[in-house]
């Protein structure tokens, strides 16, 4: 009998990866935010399907002025949008806006234990810098970034290394979950760049730089103008020891090479090179310049985007709109996998 031939099957197209990320509207966004994370989300937004948001819900876990909140959440978006992230391309959206971040947040907070909570270092922190206000919302944070997680079965999140102990946390919940119910979230991995990943203080070196630092010299706003982005990089602290090169004990100019890297892609021993017999002073204008010339675009496109309220508007809703078709159809599993009733 003649064998009958069957065509091969067409490969299957293989489906892009997932990244998630978002950014607290708490302040100004700092040069920090823009070389952790920020800048490594374009580079990435173009080889994945990705979704950015700007986390407003994890905001109010520390007292916001509203007027000042709802302002900063528009800049933020706006931010999105000048670091050239293309609203056709990514799924660009504000947290509060897609309800189902609080809801998957509240189901996974029964998943998560008081004791893993209690162990999250940044919850120690904040609880220290703001005693007068340990709420739950700020104990049960890492499960809202859970939620926004597991929300997008989100492979990979890039972040700084400030964020890589909530990713595991995220992990826990998201593994704790599919053990008891079968598979229904991927769990995701961190992408922290080589540099950049974290950027310290220009007024302690010791400390992460930080949008809600109360010293404007600590950081670098990704809005500043050049003379004063100038300016805060002249008056970092540094050592007296003069060499510009990287070491034990230099954490100031650690922090500078680490920076300046970062925006020119030179390595530390070529950095090295370059500055050897030239003092500090040199070393800082480079590294002002180079910064500068790194935000400009950015700056430039921010100052475009907010002229325009009513598109950045029309973007988010369009955003949020994406985002929930994505994340409803994980809340429905998730919730038919716990025992609700659907309507
Ligand atoms: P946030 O708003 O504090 O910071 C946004 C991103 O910037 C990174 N970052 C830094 N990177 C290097 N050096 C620094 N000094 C520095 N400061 C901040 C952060 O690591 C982060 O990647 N909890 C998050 C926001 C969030 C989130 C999520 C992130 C909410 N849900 C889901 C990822 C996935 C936060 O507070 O980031």
């Amino acid at each position: 009998m003649e064998e009958i031939k069957v065509a091969p099957e067409a490969p299957k197209p293989e489906k892009k990866k997932t990244i998630l990320s978002c950014i607290q509207p708490s302040g100004i966004p700092t040069l920090g935010n823009y070389l952790g994370a920020l800048k490594n989300w374009k580079l990435l937004a173009d080889e994945f399907d990705s979704a950015f948001a700007v986390a407003d819900l994890h905001a109010i876990t520390v007292r916001q002025d509203p007027q000042k909140l709802r302002k900063q959440i528009m800049e933020v978006f706006a931010l999105l949008l000048a670091i050239g992230l293309d609203p056709e391309k990514s799924i660009i959206f504000i947290q509060s806006q897609v309800p189902a971040h609080s809801q998957l947040a509240w189901i996974l907070n029964c998943y998560t234990q008081f004791g893993e909570m209690s162990r999250m270092t940044q919850f120690k922190d904040k609880s220290q810098s703001h005693a007068d206000n340990v709420n739950v919302g700020l104990f049960a944070y890492p499960v809202l970034m859970a939620a926004d997680i597991l929300l997008y079965q989100a492979d990979l999140v890039p972040v700084g290394a400030d964020q890589k102990q909530h990713l595991e946390i995220a992990r826990d919940i998201g593994n704790r979950f599919n053990g008891i119910y079968g598979k229904t979230f991927t769990i995701p991995e961190p992408y922290i760049g080589k540099s950049g990943a974290r950027v310290m203080s220009l007024q302690d070196p010791m400390k992460k730089m930080s949008k809600s630092d109360p010293n404007p010299k600590s950081f670098v706003s990704v809005f500043d103008q050049p003379e004063t982005i100038m300016k805060k990089i002249r008056s970092a602290v540094t050592d007296s020891e003069g060499g510009v090169y990287y070491g034990e004990g230099k954490d100031g100019i650690n922090n500078l090479m680490g920076i300046y890297s970062c925006c020119t892609g030179l390595d530390y021993d070529q950095i090295t090179a370059d500055f050897s017999g030239k003092g500090y002073g040199d070393f800082k204008n480079a590294v002002g310049e180079a910064v500068v010339e790194e935000l400009r675009p950015v700056r430039e496109r921010y100052e475009m985007f907010m002229k325009d309220q009513a598109y950045l508007k029309e973007m988010a809703a369009k955003g949020a709109e994406s985002a929930s078709r994505i994340a409803n159809r994980t809340l429905t599993k998730v919730m038919k996998k716990c025992g609700f009733v659907l309507p």
